[in-house]
């Protein structure tokens, strides 16, 4: 099976919707039923996809999506004068590959090219939560990254 790495385009929509339905449920933490979630979801997918911050990264198996990577480019404030201090930090989210593709190098292929993309827009950090499983801090490990520090956070909802 050839598999293509691509952007997303309107008529993914659904199917994105469903990859990150299959996410959340796979974490026990899908909070509609799919029927309920594949319409809302599309629609955050249309606009995400006419937003420039947003870059979304798909992988086709002859023609199906088999898996999703999204980079939203987080702008910073700029310094007067040095230019290294204002670049974007890209905030990488919702990464799921297909579990009947996993493990043949795709995640892996995927990240190379939001790394590239990242780089070419100029962005100086990527930056992510990894989902709560050996494999996803395994994964993210092998393409690079490393904890640096840790943010401090401050849970608003509360
Ligand atoms: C984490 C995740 C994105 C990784 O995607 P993936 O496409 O399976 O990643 P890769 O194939 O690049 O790497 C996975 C493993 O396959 C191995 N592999 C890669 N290419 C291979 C090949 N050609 N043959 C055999 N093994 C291979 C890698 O070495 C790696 O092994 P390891 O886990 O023992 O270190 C995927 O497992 C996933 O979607 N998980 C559920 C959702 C999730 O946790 N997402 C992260 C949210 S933050």
């Amino acid at each position: 099976v050839s598999v293509t790495i691509d952007t997303a385009r309107a008529a993914d929509a659904e199917e994105l919707a469903r990859m990150r339905h299959a996410l959340y449920d796979e974490y026990g933490d899908a909070d509609l039923p799919i029927e309920d979630y594949v319409g809302r979801f599309a629609a955050f997918v249309r606009n995400a996809l006419e937003d420039p911050r947003w870059m979304i990264c798909v992988a086709r198996a002859d023609g199906q999506l088999v898996a999703t990577m999204w980079l939203q480019l987080v702008g910073r404030v700029p310094q007067p004068v040095a230019h290294n201090g204002s670049r974007p930090i890209g905030y990488l989210t919702n990464v799921y590959v297909d579990p009947a593709h996993r493990d043949a190098g795709i995640g892996a292929r995927m990240l190379h090219t939001v790394r590239d993309w990242a780089r070419a827009a100029d962005v100086s950090t990527i930056l992510c939560w990894p989902a709560p499983s050996d494999a996803a801090e395994r994964f993210y490990a092998r393409g690079g990254f490393h904890r640096n520090g840790s943010p401090m956070v401050l849970d608003v909802t509360r």
